[in-house]
């Protein structure tokens, strides 16, 4: 099967002024500009076929949303070749803009002032969809969640969630082979999270969307990615399916707990109460991060409960960073 995005050995390098510090610094900047090379994307090269849905995962500044630009066409490599559904995005970008569908968790793509029906029948122009398929594609729409309260409103009424769940239905609109998200479930709770992810998954699912999604949220990647490529430093770190690391990253969960007094003290002491798990502490919470393979987490709450005043509890799974941090520590390849 030929591939739907194919990046060979691309790089992207910014030039960044080294601004120098003070008044008599920006007097000198201003007449002597002394420049620095940022390498945000560093020799990546993958295949995605149609129909997959990728995690392409990494810490910030890794150069996640950097690669997601050359692939839409918004930013050229420095060096490197992109095909995106066959063609080059940054040489062509009319044609690759109808091939594709873009959602940035950060801000909308919608039009601010205009209830969301006006904003499909804009993109319906733009990208010439025929009124059969537009029609179909409302009615799907229709079959996976109640848009009806939300077609109404202008962009700017939304809560950070329907706005959210208002791109993802935009982006998918025009029937585009390949859906970039990046970070489209930032700052939502857990139940809008949950909304959003079973939205992607049908549409992935139904119009064999191939989708490449940007997140920090290991619950994301848990729900919807068989693939993960994680990215550190603009350099790639890992590329396999998701089982590979799921029995090691699965496993573990953080427990957090408050209790008064000096935290970093009663930290040093349940590390030797819990010799097998990492403790670590901040201002407001000591962290315990628990493999559930060897203890669990109610075992170990117990334990702390005899010997420490618990204020209060939280349970977290893992974040996307921690992943990457173990996979420095033990290598998994
Ligand atoms: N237009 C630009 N000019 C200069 N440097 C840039 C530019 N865009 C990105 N960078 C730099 O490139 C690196 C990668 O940035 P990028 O936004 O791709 O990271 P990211 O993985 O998306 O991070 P995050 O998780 O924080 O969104 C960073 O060091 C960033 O400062
Ligand atoms: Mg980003």
């Amino acid at each position: 099967m030929t591939p739907i995005i194919e990046i060979k050995h691309i790089t992207k390098e910014f030039r960044v002024l080294n601004r120098r510090e003070g008044l008599r610094g920006s007097l000198q900047d201003l007449f002597s500009r002394n420049y620095k090379i940022v390498r945000a994307v560093d020799d990546i090269s993958m295949e995605i076929g149609q129909g997959e849905i990728v995690g392409y995962l990494g810490p910030n500044g890794a150069g996640k949303s950097t690669t997601i630009k050359m692939m839409t066409g918004v930013l050229e490599p420095t060096s490197g070749e992109i095909l995106v559904a066959g063609s080059v995005p940054y040489r062509s970008r009319t044609k690759n803009a109808g091939q594709i569908g873009v959602v940035f968790g950060q801000r909308s793509q919608l039009w601010w002032a205009l209830p969301l029906i006006e904003s499909f029948r804009l993109l319906k122009d733009i990208y010439c969809i025929p009124d059969a398929a537009y029609q179909e594609m409302l009615d799907f729409y229709r079959s996976l969640m109640d848009i009806e309260p939300l077609l109404h409103k202008p962009v700017r009424q939304m809560s950070l969630g329907q706005r959210t769940l208002s791109d993802i239905l935009a982006a998918f609109l025009h029937d585009p082979k390949i859906v970039f998200l990046d970070e489209p479930t930032i700052g939502l709770d857990v139940a809008m999270k949950a909304r959003i992810r079973t939205l992607i998954h049908a549409l992935n699912r139904e119009k064999h969307t191939t989708v490449i999604l940007t997140t920090h949220d290991m619950g994301d990647v848990d729900a919807l990615c068989r693939r993960i490529v994680i990215i550190d430093k603009g350099r790639m770190l890992y590329d396999n399916d998701i089982t590979h690391l799921r029995g090691f990253f699965g496993a573990y969960r953080t427990l957090k707990v408050r209790m008064d007094g000096d935290l970093a003290a009663q930290a040093a002491v349940i590390r030797k109460e819990l010799p097998d798990c990492s403790v670590t502490a901040d201002e407001e919470w000591i962290s315990v991060l628990v493999n559930e393979e060897q203890a669990r987490v109610l075992d170990v709450l117990a334990l702390l409960q005899k010997t420490h005043d618990i204020r209060d509890m939280q349970l977290q799974e893992i974040s996307t960073e921690e992943v990457i941090k173990k996979i420095y520590e033990e290598g998994v390849q």
